[in-house]
C-alpha cells in the first residue's frame, strides 16, 4: 500500500493543474495558485498539484520549449509558495496511469457528447482543424481527477464544464462496472473567477493581455500604464478590478474617492501595491532557478508519490474492467 504520504490519508483528496504552456500570469495566481495554497495552509485535504504536460502537447510540439515551459511552471508553483513537504507536486507525464485511464474513458463515451466541448466548438466555430487530443482532451482531464479519488478541484471558472465532464464520466463508469470513482465537486472563488487582462478582457495568455507573475518593477510600470481605461467614467474600472486583487476595498475606496478622475496617480499606486505584492515571490524564484536540483527534486518525489496513489486505483479500474 501507499506508504509515503507527507499528508494525513483519511482527508479528502484535492487536486489541479495547469499546463506548461506560457509564463504564469497574474490571473493564474489568484485564480487558481493562490486557492491552492489556501488549502495547503488550511490542511484540510490531501492535496495534488500537477504540472498537466501531456494537456499541453497539444500546443507545444518542440521538445525545448516543452522542458523550459515545464521547468518555468514548477519555479512558478514553488515560488508562489507551494510546498512539496505538504503536498503532492507532480507531473502528468511522470504517472502513466492517467493515459491508460482516459483510453477506458474513451471506449464508455460518445464523440456527440464530446463535441459540446467548449474548445471543440471554439475549433470549429473558427474553422481550425482540431487535433484529436484537443477533442479528447477533457477525458484526458477527467482521469487527471478520478485516478485520485479527488473531491475537489480548484480552478478558474472557465474549467467548469471541463469539471462536469469528469462527474459524468465517474457516473457513467460507475453505473456500467459498479462503484469505482468518486464524483468530484469543482471549487470556484466568485469574487476571483475572472481576472480581467490589461485590455479588460479576461487575463489570458492567448490574448496578450497578460500580467506576468513575477514582472519587474519596470515591466509593471509598462504594463499598468498600458491598461485600457475608459474615459467617460470617473474610476478607471479596469484598473480598479486589478488593484482590488491587492489591497482591501475599503483602502482602495478611499483612494479612488482622493484621486477621483486622475487615472495616471491611480495607476502610479496600482504600480506600488503590485510591486509590494509580487516582489517577495519574485526574489524567491530567481533564488529557487539559481539552484538546478531545485525542480529535479520536487518532480522526483512528487511523482513517485502519485505514482504510488495512481497504480492502486488503475489496478482496481483493471479488474472492474475485466483486464487484469
Ligand atoms: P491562460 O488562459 O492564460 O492560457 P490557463 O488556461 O493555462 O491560462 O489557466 C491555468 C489556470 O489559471 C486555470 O485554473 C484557469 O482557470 C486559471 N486562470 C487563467 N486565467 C484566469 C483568469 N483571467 N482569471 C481567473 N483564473 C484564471
Ligand atoms: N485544463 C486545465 C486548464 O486548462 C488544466 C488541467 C489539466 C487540470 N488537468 C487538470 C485542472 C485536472 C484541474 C484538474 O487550466
Amino acid at each position: 500500500m501507499v506508504s509515503l504520504y507527507p499528508m494525513d490519508q483519511d482527508k479528502p483528496i484535492l487536486l489541479s493543474g495547469i499546463k506548461p504552456t506560457g509564463i504564469a500570469h497574474i490571473g493564474n495566481y489568484f485564480g487558481a495558485i493562490k486557492q491552492w495554497k489556501d488549502f495547503q495552509t488550511v490542511g484540510s485535504h490531501q492535496c495534488y498539484f500537477m504540472i498537466a504536460d501531456y494537456h499541453a502537447l497539444n500546443t507545444v510540439q518542440n521538445a525545448g520549449d516543452m522542458r523550459d515551459l515545464t521547468r518555468e511552471l514548477v519555479l512558478t508553483y514553488l515560488a508562489a509558495g507551494i510546498n512539496p513537504e505538504k503536498v503532492v507536486l507532480f507531473k502528468q507525464s511522470d504517472v502513466p496511469a492517467h493515459t491508460e485511464l482516459a483510453w477506458i474513458f474513451d471506449t464508455i463515451t460518445t464523440m456527440p457528447y464530446l463535441m459540446r466541448a467548449h474548445a471543440f466548438k471554439d475549433g470549429e466555430a473558427k474553422n481550425k482543424e482540431v487535433s484529436v487530443g484537443t477533442f479528447n482532451y477533457p477525458m484526458l482531464m477527467a482521469a487527471d481527477i478520478l485516478l485520485y479519488d479527488a473531491a475537489k478541484v480548484p480552478v478558474g471558472h472557465d474549467q467548469k464544464q471541463h469539471i462536469e465532464f469528469a462527474r459524468d464520466t465517474a457516473e457513467k463508469f460507475n453505473r456500467i462496472y459498479g462503484d469505482t470513482f468518486v464524483v468530484p465537486e469543482e471549487f470556484i472563488v466568485p469574487d476571483v473567477a475572472i481576472v480581467p487582462g490589461t485590455d479588460g478582457q479576461k487575463m489570458s495568455k492567448s490574448y496578450g493581455n497578460t500580467i506576468p507573475l513575477f514582472s519587474s518593477r519596470a515591466e509593471l510600470q509598462e504594463l499598468v500604464m498600458g491598461i485600457v481605461t475608459d474615459s467617460s467614467s470617473e474610476r478607471p474600472e479596469n484598473v480598479y478590478a486589478i488593484h482590488k486583487l491587492v489591497k482591501n476595498e475599503r483602502e482602495l475606496d478611499d483612494l479612488y474617492e482622493e484621486h477621483k478622475g486622475k487615472y495616471k496617480a491611480l495607476k502610479e499606486a496600482l504600480v506600488e501595491d503590485l510591486d509590494a505584492f509580487i516582489s517577495p515571490m519574485r526574489e524567491r524564484y530567481h533564488e529557487l532557478a539559481s539552484d538546478p536540483r531545485t525542480i529535479i527534486d520536487a518532480l522526483e518525489k512528487g511523482g513517485q508519490l502519485a505514482r504510488e496513489r495512481a497504480n492502486v486505483k488503475i489496478e482496481e479500474v483493471r479488474r472492474a474492467v475485466g483486464v487484469s
